[in-house]
Protein backbone atom coordinates (compact mmCIF):
# COMPACT_ATOMS: atom_id res chain seq x y z
CA UNK A 1 0.00 0.00 0.00
CA UNK A 2 1.07 3.69 -0.93
CA UNK A 3 2.68 5.06 1.51
CA UNK A 4 0.54 8.90 3.11
CA UNK A 5 2.05 11.35 0.86
CA UNK A 6 2.01 8.71 -2.39
CA UNK A 7 -2.03 8.55 -1.47
CA UNK A 8 -4.32 9.60 -3.81
CA UNK A 9 -7.52 8.53 -2.23
CA UNK A 10 -7.72 6.79 1.16
CA UNK A 11 -11.13 5.61 2.43
CA UNK A 12 -11.37 5.23 6.32
CA UNK A 13 -13.97 3.93 8.12
CA UNK A 14 -16.17 4.41 5.37
CA UNK A 15 -19.86 3.39 6.47
CA UNK A 16 -23.30 3.96 4.57
CA UNK A 17 -26.82 3.26 6.28
CA UNK A 18 -29.91 3.36 4.31
CA UNK A 19 -32.86 3.87 6.47
CA UNK A 20 -35.69 2.05 4.51
CA UNK A 21 -39.23 0.56 5.36
CA UNK A 22 -38.04 -2.40 6.09
CA UNK A 23 -34.82 -1.13 8.57
CA UNK A 24 -31.69 0.15 8.63
CA UNK A 25 -29.44 -1.30 5.54
CA UNK A 26 -26.17 -1.30 6.52
CA UNK A 27 -24.78 -1.07 2.73
CA UNK A 28 -21.41 0.05 3.91
CA UNK A 29 -19.51 -1.28 6.87
CA UNK A 30 -16.35 0.67 8.03
CA UNK A 31 -14.46 0.31 4.92
CA UNK A 32 -10.92 1.29 4.37
CA UNK A 33 -8.84 1.46 2.13
CA UNK A 34 -6.15 3.54 -0.30
CA UNK A 35 -5.35 4.22 -3.81
CA UNK A 36 -1.78 5.56 -5.28
CA UNK A 37 -1.61 7.46 -7.91
CA UNK A 38 -2.31 5.67 -11.43
CA UNK A 39 -2.67 2.73 -9.40
CA UNK A 40 -5.21 0.06 -10.89
CA UNK A 41 -7.71 -1.29 -7.98
CA UNK A 42 -10.06 -4.19 -8.04
CA UNK A 43 -13.32 -4.10 -6.39
CA UNK A 44 -15.18 -7.46 -6.82
CA UNK A 45 -18.05 -9.09 -4.82
CA UNK A 46 -21.42 -10.83 -5.44
CA UNK A 47 -24.66 -8.42 -6.49
CA UNK A 48 -25.98 -6.77 -3.22
CA UNK A 49 -22.34 -6.52 -1.51
CA UNK A 50 -22.01 -2.61 -1.31
CA UNK A 51 -19.86 -1.72 -4.25
CA UNK A 52 -21.62 0.75 -6.05
CA UNK A 53 -22.57 2.48 -3.42
CA UNK A 54 -18.98 2.58 -2.12
CA UNK A 55 -18.25 4.75 -5.51
CA UNK A 56 -21.36 6.61 -5.00
CA UNK A 57 -19.86 7.46 -1.61
CA UNK A 58 -16.41 8.57 -3.13
CA UNK A 59 -17.99 10.61 -5.95
CA UNK A 60 -20.40 12.51 -3.19
CA UNK A 61 -23.73 11.24 -4.63
CA UNK A 62 -24.57 9.33 -1.36
CA UNK A 63 -25.04 12.99 -0.05
CA UNK A 64 -27.56 13.45 -1.79
CA UNK A 65 -29.66 10.77 -0.63
CA UNK A 66 -32.03 12.25 1.97
CA UNK A 67 -31.92 8.48 3.53
CA UNK A 68 -28.34 7.94 3.59
CA UNK A 69 -26.43 8.01 6.82
CA UNK A 70 -22.44 8.38 5.89
CA UNK A 71 -19.82 8.59 7.93
CA UNK A 72 -16.10 8.02 8.29
CA UNK A 73 -13.60 10.02 5.76
CA UNK A 74 -13.00 10.23 2.24
CA UNK A 75 -9.78 11.88 1.79
CA UNK A 76 -8.79 12.82 -1.90
CA UNK A 77 -5.67 14.50 -2.63
CA UNK A 78 -5.47 15.58 0.48
CA UNK A 79 -8.96 16.72 1.38
CA UNK A 80 -11.91 15.06 3.61
CA UNK A 81 -14.73 15.44 0.78
CA UNK A 82 -17.28 14.22 3.06
CA UNK A 83 -16.51 17.30 5.18
CA UNK A 84 -16.77 19.64 2.13
CA UNK A 85 -19.82 21.61 1.23
CA UNK A 86 -21.23 20.59 -2.44
CA UNK A 87 -19.93 23.35 -3.72
CA UNK A 88 -16.51 22.32 -3.00
CA UNK A 89 -16.81 18.85 -4.13
CA UNK A 90 -18.79 19.34 -7.23
CA UNK A 91 -15.77 20.81 -9.32
CA UNK A 92 -13.84 17.34 -8.22
CA UNK A 93 -16.87 15.45 -9.54
CA UNK A 94 -16.41 14.66 -13.17
CA UNK A 95 -12.92 16.75 -13.34
CA UNK A 96 -10.87 15.12 -10.88
CA UNK A 97 -13.01 11.65 -10.16
CA UNK A 98 -14.74 10.57 -13.11
CA UNK A 99 -17.16 7.22 -12.75
CA UNK A 100 -18.43 5.28 -15.57
CA UNK A 101 -22.16 4.00 -14.43
CA UNK A 102 -23.33 0.85 -14.23
CA UNK A 103 -25.83 1.16 -16.85
CA UNK A 104 -24.63 2.39 -20.32
CA UNK A 105 -27.90 2.63 -21.99
CA UNK A 106 -29.67 4.62 -19.12
CA UNK A 107 -26.58 6.88 -18.23
CA UNK A 108 -26.09 8.90 -21.07
CA UNK A 109 -29.03 10.84 -21.66
CA UNK A 110 -31.10 10.10 -24.76
CA UNK A 111 -32.24 13.50 -25.85
CA UNK A 112 -28.56 14.72 -25.82
CA UNK A 113 -26.54 14.16 -28.65
CA UNK A 114 -22.82 12.83 -28.11
CA UNK A 115 -21.84 16.50 -29.25
CA UNK A 116 -23.76 17.97 -25.94
CA UNK A 117 -22.76 14.72 -23.88
CA UNK A 118 -18.80 15.32 -24.43
CA UNK A 119 -18.59 18.98 -24.84
CA UNK A 120 -20.90 20.12 -21.24
CA UNK A 121 -17.70 18.80 -19.15
CA UNK A 122 -15.37 20.23 -20.88
CA UNK A 123 -16.59 23.66 -21.13
CA UNK A 124 -17.87 23.66 -17.29
CA UNK A 125 -15.18 22.28 -15.58
CA UNK A 126 -11.87 23.36 -17.93
CA UNK A 127 -13.72 26.46 -18.95
CA UNK A 128 -13.05 25.81 -22.96
CA UNK A 129 -15.44 27.46 -25.80
CA UNK A 130 -17.56 25.23 -27.60
CA UNK A 131 -15.69 25.07 -30.54
CA UNK A 132 -12.27 23.89 -28.64
CA UNK A 133 -14.19 21.46 -27.14
CA UNK A 134 -15.83 20.06 -29.92
CA UNK A 135 -12.22 19.80 -31.18
CA UNK A 136 -11.16 17.98 -28.16
CA UNK A 137 -14.06 15.39 -28.34
CA UNK A 138 -13.53 14.46 -31.59
CA UNK A 139 -10.14 13.57 -30.24
CA UNK A 140 -11.61 11.77 -27.33
CA UNK A 141 -13.79 9.89 -29.35
CA UNK A 142 -10.86 8.86 -31.91
CA UNK A 143 -8.80 8.11 -28.90
CA UNK A 144 -11.51 5.38 -27.88
CA UNK A 145 -11.82 3.59 -31.03
CA UNK A 146 -15.00 5.14 -32.49
CA UNK A 147 -14.70 5.63 -36.50
CA UNK A 148 -15.80 8.82 -38.34
CA UNK A 149 -15.62 10.55 -35.22
CA UNK A 150 -16.06 13.90 -36.73
CA UNK A 151 -19.43 13.02 -37.89
CA UNK A 152 -20.81 10.54 -35.17
CA UNK A 153 -20.35 13.09 -33.17
CA UNK A 154 -23.51 14.49 -34.42
CA UNK A 155 -25.21 11.01 -33.34
CA UNK A 156 -27.42 10.61 -30.52
CA UNK A 157 -26.93 7.57 -27.86
CA UNK A 158 -29.63 5.28 -29.26
CA UNK A 159 -27.53 5.00 -32.64
CA UNK A 160 -24.16 3.44 -31.24
CA UNK A 161 -23.81 -0.16 -30.24
CA UNK A 162 -23.57 -1.29 -26.79
CA UNK A 163 -19.94 -1.54 -27.07
CA UNK A 164 -19.57 2.36 -28.43
CA UNK A 165 -21.93 3.86 -26.11
CA UNK A 166 -19.50 2.32 -23.53
CA UNK A 167 -16.20 3.50 -25.74
CA UNK A 168 -18.20 7.22 -25.63
CA UNK A 169 -18.94 7.25 -21.61
CA UNK A 170 -14.90 6.16 -21.39
CA UNK A 171 -14.44 8.89 -23.35
CA UNK A 172 -16.79 11.42 -20.79
CA UNK A 173 -15.26 9.81 -18.31
CA UNK A 174 -11.37 10.39 -19.75
CA UNK A 175 -12.18 13.96 -20.94
CA UNK A 176 -11.45 15.96 -18.45
CA UNK A 177 -8.05 14.52 -16.99
CA UNK A 178 -9.06 13.12 -13.98
CA UNK A 179 -7.01 11.54 -11.47
CA UNK A 180 -9.06 9.09 -10.31
CA UNK A 181 -11.74 6.94 -12.70
CA UNK A 182 -14.39 4.54 -10.79
CA UNK A 183 -15.74 2.25 -13.38
CA UNK A 184 -18.73 0.24 -12.01
CA UNK A 185 -18.73 -2.98 -14.16
CA UNK A 186 -17.92 -0.99 -17.21
CA UNK A 187 -18.31 -4.41 -19.41
CA UNK A 188 -20.96 -6.28 -18.01
CA UNK A 189 -23.76 -5.09 -20.62
CA UNK A 190 -20.99 -5.74 -23.45
CA UNK A 191 -19.95 -9.50 -25.20
CA UNK A 192 -16.66 -10.98 -24.21
CA UNK A 193 -14.45 -9.84 -27.33
CA UNK A 194 -15.66 -5.88 -26.87
CA UNK A 195 -15.19 -6.90 -22.82
CA UNK A 196 -11.54 -7.91 -23.79
CA UNK A 197 -11.40 -4.45 -25.77
CA UNK A 198 -12.31 -2.23 -23.46
CA UNK A 199 -10.58 -3.50 -20.48
CA UNK A 200 -7.42 -3.37 -22.99
CA UNK A 201 -8.33 0.94 -23.51
CA UNK A 202 -8.83 1.49 -19.96
CA UNK A 203 -5.39 0.11 -19.13
CA UNK A 204 -3.94 1.85 -22.11
CA UNK A 205 -5.82 5.29 -21.26
CA UNK A 206 -4.81 5.31 -17.56
CA UNK A 207 -0.98 4.33 -18.41
CA UNK A 208 -1.17 7.33 -20.80
CA UNK A 209 -2.91 9.55 -18.82
CA UNK A 210 -1.71 8.16 -15.22
CA UNK A 211 -5.45 7.74 -14.01
CA UNK A 212 -5.56 5.63 -10.98
CA UNK A 213 -9.05 3.48 -11.60
CA UNK A 214 -10.91 1.32 -9.29
CA UNK A 215 -13.06 -1.13 -11.38
CA UNK A 216 -15.70 -2.54 -9.50
CA UNK A 217 -17.47 -6.18 -10.96
CA UNK A 218 -18.80 -9.03 -9.65
CA UNK A 219 -16.69 -11.03 -11.85
CA UNK A 220 -13.81 -11.77 -11.26
CA UNK A 221 -12.39 -12.88 -14.75
CA UNK A 222 -12.58 -9.35 -15.25
CA UNK A 223 -9.97 -7.23 -12.79
CA UNK A 224 -7.92 -10.56 -12.98
CA UNK A 225 -5.75 -9.42 -16.15
CA UNK A 226 -6.21 -5.32 -15.66
CA UNK A 227 -5.98 -4.98 -12.03
CA UNK A 228 -2.80 -4.44 -9.48
CA UNK A 229 -5.00 -5.04 -6.49
CA UNK A 230 -7.97 -6.75 -5.15
CA UNK A 231 -10.33 -5.68 -2.92
CA UNK A 232 -12.87 -8.08 -2.07
CA UNK A 233 -16.15 -7.21 -0.52
CA UNK A 234 -18.88 -9.18 1.18
CA UNK A 235 -22.19 -7.62 3.08
CA UNK A 236 -21.04 -3.98 2.86
CA UNK A 237 -17.25 -5.47 4.30
CA UNK A 238 -13.92 -5.48 2.76
CA UNK A 239 -13.23 -9.49 3.70
CA UNK A 240 -9.70 -10.09 1.95
CA UNK A 241 -7.61 -7.26 -0.04
CA UNK A 242 -3.82 -7.79 -1.85
CA UNK A 243 -2.04 -7.94 -4.72
CA UNK A 244 -3.92 -9.22 -7.76
CA UNK A 245 -1.82 -12.53 -8.27
CA UNK A 246 -1.23 -13.86 -5.34
CA UNK A 247 -4.81 -13.57 -4.26
CA UNK A 248 -5.94 -15.21 -7.04
CA UNK A 249 -3.03 -18.13 -6.66
CA UNK A 250 -4.14 -18.32 -2.79
CA UNK A 251 -7.04 -16.45 -1.39
CA UNK A 252 -6.80 -16.12 2.51
CA UNK A 253 -10.19 -16.05 3.20
CA UNK A 254 -13.19 -18.48 2.25
CA UNK A 255 -15.41 -16.20 0.68
CA UNK A 256 -12.76 -15.45 -1.83
CA UNK A 257 -12.31 -19.10 -2.31
CA UNK A 258 -15.47 -19.46 -3.20
CA UNK A 259 -15.62 -16.46 -5.51
CA UNK A 260 -12.90 -18.14 -7.62
CA UNK A 261 -14.38 -21.25 -8.00
CA UNK A 262 -17.24 -20.04 -9.58
CA UNK A 263 -15.30 -18.17 -12.25
CA UNK A 264 -13.80 -20.48 -15.27
CA UNK A 265 -9.99 -20.74 -15.86
CA UNK A 266 -8.92 -19.34 -18.85
CA UNK A 267 -5.28 -20.80 -18.23
CA UNK A 268 -6.21 -24.33 -18.31
CA UNK A 269 -9.13 -26.79 -19.19
CA UNK A 270 -11.71 -27.34 -16.72
CA UNK A 271 -12.71 -30.98 -15.95
CA UNK A 272 -15.28 -30.32 -12.92
CA UNK A 273 -18.34 -28.04 -13.26
CA UNK A 274 -17.76 -24.41 -11.74
CA UNK A 275 -19.76 -23.94 -8.83
CA UNK A 276 -21.40 -21.25 -7.16
CA UNK A 277 -21.20 -20.65 -3.57
CA UNK A 278 -23.81 -22.42 -1.56
CA UNK A 279 -26.61 -19.92 -0.02
CA UNK A 280 -27.22 -16.40 -0.28
CA UNK A 281 -25.74 -12.79 1.25
CA UNK A 282 -27.28 -12.06 3.78
CA UNK A 283 -30.18 -9.27 4.63
CA UNK A 284 -28.22 -6.15 5.11
CA UNK A 285 -30.70 -4.83 7.32
CA UNK A 286 -30.91 -7.91 9.49
CA UNK A 287 -27.22 -8.90 10.19
CA UNK A 288 -26.18 -12.11 12.14
CA UNK A 289 -24.00 -10.89 15.39
CA UNK A 290 -21.00 -12.68 14.42
CA UNK A 291 -19.09 -13.15 11.03
CA UNK A 292 -21.70 -12.76 7.93
CA UNK A 293 -19.93 -14.93 5.80
CA UNK A 294 -20.45 -17.83 8.34
CA UNK A 295 -23.80 -19.39 7.46
CA UNK A 296 -22.25 -20.28 4.10
CA UNK A 297 -18.85 -21.20 5.26
CA UNK A 298 -17.62 -24.33 5.25
CA UNK A 299 -15.11 -23.36 7.68
CA UNK A 300 -17.32 -21.54 10.27
CA UNK A 301 -16.36 -22.66 14.30
CA UNK A 302 -17.95 -21.43 17.19
CA UNK A 303 -16.43 -18.14 17.27
CA UNK A 304 -17.55 -17.28 13.68
CA UNK A 305 -21.00 -16.93 15.33
CA UNK A 306 -20.26 -14.81 18.11
CA UNK A 307 -18.20 -12.06 16.58
CA UNK A 308 -17.23 -10.31 13.39
CA UNK A 309 -13.76 -11.14 12.48
CA UNK A 310 -11.50 -7.72 11.73
CA UNK A 311 -10.04 -7.00 8.32
CA UNK A 312 -6.44 -7.83 10.05
CA UNK A 313 -2.52 -8.53 8.35
CA UNK A 314 -2.18 -12.29 7.60
CA UNK A 315 1.33 -13.63 8.17
CA UNK A 316 2.40 -13.07 4.76
CA UNK A 317 0.89 -10.01 4.60
CA UNK A 318 -2.46 -9.82 2.73
CA UNK A 319 -5.19 -8.79 4.62
CA UNK A 320 -8.25 -11.02 5.64
CA UNK A 321 -11.38 -10.55 8.07
CA UNK A 322 -11.28 -14.67 9.07
CA UNK A 323 -10.45 -16.45 12.08
CA UNK A 324 -9.48 -19.20 10.04
CA UNK A 325 -7.03 -17.21 7.03
CA UNK A 326 -4.03 -18.59 8.72
CA UNK A 327 -5.44 -22.02 8.32
CA UNK A 328 -5.77 -21.14 4.62
CA UNK A 329 -2.58 -19.59 4.17
CA UNK A 330 -0.90 -22.90 5.54
CA UNK A 331 -3.02 -24.85 3.07
CA UNK A 332 -0.94 -25.62 -0.39
CA UNK A 333 -3.16 -23.72 -3.24
CA UNK A 334 -5.29 -26.13 -5.46
N1 LIG B 1 -30.79 4.48 -2.19
C1 LIG B 1 -30.86 3.33 -1.51
N2 LIG B 1 -31.78 3.13 -0.54
C2 LIG B 1 -31.83 1.98 0.15
N3 LIG B 1 -31.01 0.94 -0.05
C3 LIG B 1 -30.09 1.06 -1.02
C4 LIG B 1 -29.96 2.25 -1.81
N4 LIG B 1 -28.92 2.07 -2.69
C5 LIG B 1 -28.46 0.83 -2.46
N5 LIG B 1 -29.13 0.22 -1.45
C6 LIG B 1 -28.88 -1.12 -0.91
O1 LIG B 1 -27.52 -1.17 -0.54
C7 LIG B 1 -27.00 -2.49 -0.75
C8 LIG B 1 -25.74 -2.41 -1.58
O2 LIG B 1 -26.08 -2.00 -2.91
P1 LIG B 1 -25.05 -1.78 -4.08
O3 LIG B 1 -25.79 -1.18 -5.19
O4 LIG B 1 -23.86 -1.06 -3.57
O5 LIG B 1 -24.61 -3.28 -4.45
P2 LIG B 1 -23.57 -3.76 -5.54
O6 LIG B 1 -22.50 -4.47 -4.82
O7 LIG B 1 -23.19 -2.63 -6.40
O8 LIG B 1 -24.42 -4.84 -6.35
P3 LIG B 1 -24.53 -5.14 -7.94
O9 LIG B 1 -23.37 -6.07 -8.24
O10 LIG B 1 -25.83 -5.81 -8.09
O11 LIG B 1 -24.43 -3.84 -8.66
C9 LIG B 1 -28.12 -3.28 -1.42
O12 LIG B 1 -28.76 -4.02 -0.41
C10 LIG B 1 -29.03 -2.21 -1.95
O13 LIG B 1 -30.36 -2.66 -2.00
MG1 LIG C 1 -23.52 -2.16 -8.35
Amino acid sequence: MAGADHTLLDVVGLTVDFTTQEGIVHAVQDVSFSVAPGELVGLVGESGCGKSVTASAILGLTRMLSNAAVSGSIVFQGRNLLALPEKEVRPVRGRDIAMIFQDPVTSLNPVLSIERLMTEGLELHLGMSHREAVTRSVELLQLVGIPKAEQRIHDYPHQFSGGMRQRVMIAIALSCDPKLLLADEPTTALDVTIQAQILRLMKRLSEDAGAAIITITHDLGVVAGMCRRILVMYAGRLVEVGPAKPLFAHPHHPYTVGLLRSVPRLDEPRTERLQSIEGLPPDLSHLPPGCAFAPRCWLASEECWAAAPELLATTDGRLSACFHSEALLAEVPA
